[in-house]
């Protein structure tokens, strides 16, 4: 199979765990005989230092012709900290987002038994929690209307929805609870936002039409309360945009480390895959960030072109090295393995072909 791939290093340690990825996209490619033709772009804080803007008309133009998007991190402190910037890296994923119609973020929160000691739940809460966060992306308060006064005395940011918006990624989200424990928690504010009660008017709506899916509403500070104190509760947490970005966060650590969590950003076109972490400057160029995320992201990759056997080995292989404690200095800091080693590590065991000393 011949596949168009867009890669977007961005910044931070982007570029090294987007790095362990593309060894591992090569060993399928070599074992299973594909070609996967790469053409890189620029975005982010990166972007901005090479050509003044945070996402060149070129790498939108190399995504649009791409069959999916292999995304690293974006950011720097030095935006964060001159909150008066006017161009800021996060604006290239945004307008990246929008641009490609990418309205569905999805993210799948599974522990893995062998990290259960760093989770900072009990043991007890962890086993079998297993679930997926819808994250409408493309709309609400992210892209609302935004005003500051010129003396920077008042601000404001619009949320704002309206039913077609919340229609698509609805049925994004029942057909995929439909494959999983048929269970979706919607969560909103309706107790106080108008766009809140649009949702849950909308939702109701859409769930006529997925009779076997159990429906359950919760708060969004109910539920960042729930996601603590019984996270197996959930199967399929629908949200928007901001109460998505805030929530998967959370419900990231619960496995143990921010630095395993993928995700995958859809819409009607092409798609994007990025780890939800972000570009921890800290760790840049130390090759010690824990490439899961991102690898894990490539497997969502892999299923979206339809590669369903490739996809599955993928996982299987990061399966294979938590077991075996081959693990990145997040996860153990004292008998850890670099970035790098992690990737030549999944990608052997993709190809088939482990190194001697692991055998
Ligand atoms: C994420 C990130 C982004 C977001 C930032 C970098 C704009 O936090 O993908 O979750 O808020 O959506
Ligand atoms: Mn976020």
């Amino acid at each position: 199979m011949e596949k168009k791939i867009a890669v977007i290093l961005g910044d931070g340690i982007g570029p090294e765990v987007t790095n362990q990825s593309l060894k591992v996209l090569n060993a399928i490619a070599e074992r299973f005989e594909h070609h996967f033709e790469y053409t890189y772009g620029l975005m982010g804080a990166d972007a901005i230092d090479k050509t003044g803007s945070p996402l060149p008309d070129e790498t939108l133009a190399i995504c649009l012709e791409s069959d999916a998007i292999l995304f690293g991190a974006i950011g720097d402190p030095k935006y964060d900290n001159d909150p008066t910037a006017k161009v800021r890296p996060e604006q290239g994923l945004l307008k990246l987002r929008k641009s490609l119609g990418l309205f569905a973020n999805i993210r799948p929160v599974a522990t893995f038994p062998s990290l259960h000691h760093l989770s900072p739940l009990k043991s007890d809460r962890l086993e079998d929690v297993d679930f997926v966060v819808y994250r409408e992306l493309t709309g609400g308060i992210y892209f609302g209307e935004k005003k500051v006064d010129a003396a920077y005395t008042e601000a404001s940011d619009l949320c704002s929805y309206n039913k077609s918006e919340i229609e698509r990624i609805s049925h994004h989200a029942f057909k995929a609870t439909q494959q999983r424990k048929k269970h979706l928690t919607l969560v909103d504010k309706a107790n106080v936002l108008e766009t809140s009660r649009l949702w849950r008017k909308v939702v109701q709506e859409v769930a006529k039409q997925y009779p076997d899916v159990q429906v359950d509403y919760l708060f969004v500070d109910n539920a960042a309360m729930q996601l603590i104190v019984n996270p197996k509760q959930f199967d399929v947490m629908l949200t928007e945009n901001m109460f998505g970005d805030i929530l998967s966060d959370e419900a990231s650590v619960i496995t143990g480390s921010l630095g395993m969590l993928p995700s995958a950003s859809v819409g009607a076109t092409t798609a994007l895959f990025e780890p939800i972490h972000g570009s921890y400057p800290q760790a840049a160029g130390k090759d010690i960030a824990n490439p899961v995320g991102s690898i894990l992201s490539t497997a969502m990759l892999l299923d979206h072109l339809g590669l369903f056997t490739e996809a599955s080995l993928v996982r299987d292989a990061v399966a294979w090295t938590l077991e075996s404690k081959f693990v990145t200095k997040d996860i153990d800091p004292i008998n850890y393995y670099f970035t790098s080693t992690i990737g030549d590590l999944v990608s052997e065991y993709v190809a088939g072909r482990l190194p001697n000393d692991v055998n």
